[in-house]
This record gives C-alpha cells, structure tokens and sequence, in this order.
C-alpha cells in the first residue's frame, strides 16, 4: 500500500520532452501492460474558475496532476455587457475574453509550474467549445485535455492531427455508450480517408456521487445506486477500448476510496475534496457558510440550462423576477448553444416568466464565484466531508484548509474512521 501511495505522485521532469515521454511510457501506455498503468491522483477540472491557475500550481507542488477548469475561463471580462451589443458582438467579446483567459493561464503555467503534468477540462456543449478547444492545443502548455458534457466527436480526428502529439485525450463518460460511439469514428473517419486517434485513457465519472453536471438520462436514475457499479462500467469499457487505462471519479475522497479506485482502474480523481480548499475558486465565505453547513442538503434536479441533471446544494437560485430575466437575457452569449444544443433557460426566458424553473448557468456560476452563493455544485459526499477534523481550527471553528493539507488528510484518513 505504501507503494501504491507513492505510486500517485508524479516524478519531477527537468524538460517538457521528459515529461511527454513518461506520459507516454508510463502512464498512457498503449500496450498490453495499459491496464496495470498507475495514473497520478488528480483533480476533476471545476468550471468557472474553480480550479484556476493558483490552484493548478498548488497541485503540481504536491507532485499531483493539476486539471485547469477550462469553460468559460474568460468569466471575468464578460459579467456584464455594454447595453446595446448584439448577441454576435456579445460572443465574440466572450472568444477573445477566453483566448486572452488560456495565453494568460499558459504563461502562467510556463513561469511557476516548472514541467507539472497540467490538464485542461472543457466541457463539449459549450459554444465557444472549439474556439477554447484550439487555444488549448495551440498553446502546447496543457498536456491532457479532458472533454465531458456531450459526445467528443471531434476529438479522434483532431487529436490525430500533428499539433497534437503531444497532447492526451480523455473523454468524460459515465458509461461505455461514448466509448462505443468513439469506436464507431474509427470506421467512418477510416472510410472517409481521415485519420482517427484512440482516447487515451478514458474518466469515469459516477452520477450517483459526483458534483457538477450529470452523465445519467435523469434525477432518478442519477440517484439510482444500482445503475453505477464501477466493477462493471470498467469491464464494459474494457470491451471497447481493452488497452486503454480507466480514471475513476466521483464519490472519492478518503484513502480507503482512493486505494479501491486504484484496485479496480488506473486513475482516482476528486472534485468536492478540492474545491474546499483554499486555492480553489470557490470563495471561504461559500465554503464555510454554505458548503461545511450540516444543515443543508444535497439535491439532484434539472433545472440546469444545459438540460442536464446535476448535484448541487440545496440552497435557493437568484430570485426571479422580470428585471433579472431581463438582465440574463441582455448579457446573455448563448453559451450552452453549442453542438446541436439548446439552452432551456433562453427557451423559457424569452417569454419573461419568473415560474419557470430553469436557471442561467452562466450568470450563476459567476454569482458563486464573486461569493453570492447560489448555484453551488457539490458531489454527495459532502455531507460526510462536514464531519471530518479536517475542517475545524484549534479551537474547533470553522477552517478551509489548503490543498497540501487536504492531500495529507485523504492519504492518511479512512471514510470509516475519519470524523
Ligand atoms: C463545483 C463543481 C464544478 C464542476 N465543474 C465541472 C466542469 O466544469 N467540468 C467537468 O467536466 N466536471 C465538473 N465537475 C465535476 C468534477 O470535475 C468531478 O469529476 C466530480 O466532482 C467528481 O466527483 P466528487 O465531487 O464526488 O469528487 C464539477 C464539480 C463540482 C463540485
């Protein structure tokens, strides 16, 4: 087991050459000892601007793998539009805010990230997803690209083109049902003369634990435990892609979890441990008053603009009223309208009914992250994490530890033990 522990942690490389080889022997490997590859813990990328640059550098301190949370990095520029743009003039502000968000995250990354494995976390149904797409790619400074929330079918045939070599891909699924349409590419991209790249590894997220947005048809099934049994989903994948390592997410954040995701795939990852920390994004007045809260709950539901089911803690979403539909709707840059997505807030804002359910993601992300809690994503295991000596002070108040301290904590503490 101390082996294993060690195991998790990433070598330092003097060179970005060294550093791509050791990905490439060692941790996605493509032979028949793939499946025996251990891949460094990591984090879940957490949009918007949870898992930031500072957060990033935080984890390649500690020798971790670093996933920057790569949707909609340019929030800051774009909270509020000029009155008067139009909805063209208002995405395009939104691509050159992200463009500038990524060249400003790579230097970033250059100067004080010393060849750290980094990765980057994009989420498909977004607009301005290939613009953000090809920032990442162009800028050579991400190593693994990450890509959840709607089928990657761009990927096989863009990450076999050269720029890409040196870049690893892994989709987002919770099921074998995207590695099956992955394969299918391979036929249709081989008929069309094109070339096709096998995902890398692929991240394996179960939608009874996770935070965030929801890879399960519905709430019900989203909540459904009997659905989302990692044994199984790996062997499934296993059929499709049998060389191919598995990272597991969701549901994982004490050493016993981190231990049985290695048992059965390659990878762990973790999202709510991460974001309680201080580096994250999220602000401490949130996590101290809303997250470490015993009193309030998880919920699932889909009132999401992006239409998917998602977890999230139950606390109020802004107010409703005619002004603010109208507000959301003038800063509105169609950022969900993207691969043959629709935006369920937009469909119910235009008719400015403050009873509808759904909610504008892009404005409450923002909120939460300028420290007005209202849509505040969370994995289920928060309710157990609250308990945990990990997040008490001296004298018992309330405390938001740093990531080095949380990394000591998850490696040392059992779920069973660790109150
Ligand atoms: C606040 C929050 C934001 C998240 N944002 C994203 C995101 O932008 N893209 C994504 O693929 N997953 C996102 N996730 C999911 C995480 O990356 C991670 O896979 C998941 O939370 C793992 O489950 P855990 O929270 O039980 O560890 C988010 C999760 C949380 C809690």
């Amino acid at each position: 087991m101390l082996e294993l522990i060690s195991g998790l942690h990433t070598p330092n490389f003097d060179t970005r050459e060294e550093k791509i080889d050791y990905l490439q022997t060692e941790v996605f490997r493509k032979d028949k000892h793939a499946r025996d590859a251990v891949i460094p813990l990591m984090n879940g990328g957490m949009s918007v601007d949870i898992t930031g640059t500072r957060f990033v550098e935080a984890m390649a301190a500690e020798n971790l793998i670093g996933v920057y949370g790569a949707s909609l990095p340019g929030w800051r520029d774009i909270q509020e539009f000029e009155k008067g743009l139009s909805i063209s003039e208002r995405k395009e502000l939104t691509r050159q805010a992200n463009k500038k968000a990524i060249e400003s995250a790579s230097s970033f990354f250059r100067e004080r990230c010393n060849n750290a494995i980094v990765g980057a976390n994009l989420l498909r149904i977004l607009k301005d997803y290939e613009g953000t797409r090809e920032d990442l790619i162009k800028s050579g400074q991400f190593d693994i690209l990450f890509v959840g929330a709607g089928l990657p079918d761009d990927l096989p045939e863009r990450m076999a083109q050269d720029d890409c070599k040196n870049m690893f891909y892994v989709p987002i699924v919770s099921s074998a049902t995207v590695a099956k349409f992955i394969r299918r590419k391979k036929r249709e991209l081989g008929k069309a003369g094109k070339k096709y790249r096998q995902p890398d590894a692929i991240y394996l997220e179960l939608p009874n634990e996770a935070g965030g947005h929801l890879g399960a048809k519905n709430i019900e099934q989203a909540q459904d435990d009997s659905l989302w049994d990692p044994v199984k989903i790996c062997d499934e994948i296993w059929k499709v892609f049998p060389n191919t390592p598995i990272i597991i997410a969701g549901g994982i954040g004490y050493k016993d979890q981190i231990i049985h995701a290695y048992d059965i795939a390659n990878g762990a990852s973790m999202g709510t441990r991460f974001l309680l920390t201080q580096e994250s994004g999220m602000p401490n007045n949130i996590i101290e008053e809303k997250y470490l809260n015993k009193n309030i709950p998880v919920v699932v539901d889909e009132m999401s603009s992006t239409g998917y089911a998602s977890r999230r803690l139950d606390i109020p979403v802004t107010e409703r009223t005619e002004a603010s539909i109208r507000e959301a709707i003038r800063n509105c840059v169609s950022c969900v309208c993207g691969n043959k997505n629709e935006c369920k807030y937009l469909l119910q804002a235009n008719k400015i009914d403050p009873d509808y359910p759904n909610y504008c993601i892009r404005r409450e992300l923002i909120k939460t992250r300028n420290g007005i809690a209202t849509v505040c994503f969370t994995g289920r295991q928060i309710e157990k994490f609250r308990y945990n000596k990990l997040y008490r002070g001296k004298n018992g108040e309330l405390y938001v530890p740093t990531v080095k301290e949380t990394i000591e904590f998850l490696l040392s503490n059992n779920s069973v033990d660790s109150k």
